[in-house]
């Protein structure tokens, strides 16, 4: 017999890094946006994004970014960034997710920008890794989706372009290779901020977000 039952979950959050992608504003000035939807492959990085995120509409526009990687311990300006968007018109399905415009994401999150050396958004300073990157690819997700649905989240590749890391994370005796024991990501795990090892640190402001909002329409009724 078996152990398994089925569920249709409105999310499919099983455990991905956060990455604090900053970008630049049309009037200048830096954004930050939390995202979890990440993975890599060579020296490229695919990206899910709402298409209406000030991230995406700044990625697109400028074809930089930055990827700014948390460790598991920097909970508190993760938190602070959850449920708050650059977008000065805040989107309606935001509104009813419990989002706000904030204008300055360093500030609100207690972060620190440092220059980058190859785009223009800044790097964050208290990220143990980041990388500068450029746009190299969109893909439209989810365009068999009726109505507003359809085109709201992309799958983004961007190229990296250079790497920076503290010098607790270098794996000792090689140029080029990260330390994994030394290396401690924050994990989204539906919605949960988790560590790799040491179990969920915090309370995650995210989590408050009541799952079924995220459920988007049926396309196949009864299936
Ligand atoms: C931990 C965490 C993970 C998130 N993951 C994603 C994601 O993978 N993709 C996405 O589009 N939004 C994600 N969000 C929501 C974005 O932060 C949200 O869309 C926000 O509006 C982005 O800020 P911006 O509008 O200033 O770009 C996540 C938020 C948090 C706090």
């Amino acid at each position: 017999m078996s152990s398994h039952s089925t569920i249709s979950p409105a999310i499919y959050y099983w455990g991905t890094p956060v990455v604090l992608v900053t970008t630049i504003n049309e009037d200048g000035t830096p954004n930050i946006g939390p995202i979890s939807s990440a993975f890599w492959l060579g020296n490229r990085c695919m990206l899910g994004l709402e298409s209406n995120s000030q991230t995406t509409i700044n990625l697109l526009r400028t074809k930089q970014c930055v990827l700014n990687l948390p460790s598991d311990d920097m909970v508190a300006p993760v938190n602070a960034l959850a449920r708050t968007t650059g977008t000065i018109v805040v989107p309606d399905i935001k509104i009813s997710l419990g989002y706000r415009y904030e204008k300055d994401k360093f500030a609100v999150a207690g972060l620190t920008p440092q220059p980058s050396d190859l785009v223009a958004p800044p790097r964050i300073q208290e990220c143990p890794a980041q990388m500068e990157a450029e746009l190299a690819g969109v893909h439209e997700m989810m365009s068999s989706l009726p109505g507003e649905a359809k085109g709201f989240t992309l799958a983004v590749e961007v190229r990296v372009l250079r790497t920076h890391v503290v010098v607790a994370l270098r794996l000792q005796g090689h140029e080029n290779r990260i330390d994994p024991d030394a290396w401690r990501p924050m994990i989204m795990n539906f919605q949960h901020l988790y560590g790799l090892k040491s179990g969920k640190p915090e309370v995650s402001a995210l989590a408050s977000i009541e799952e079924e909002l995220y459920r988007l329409p049926a396309e196949n009724p009864g299936h």
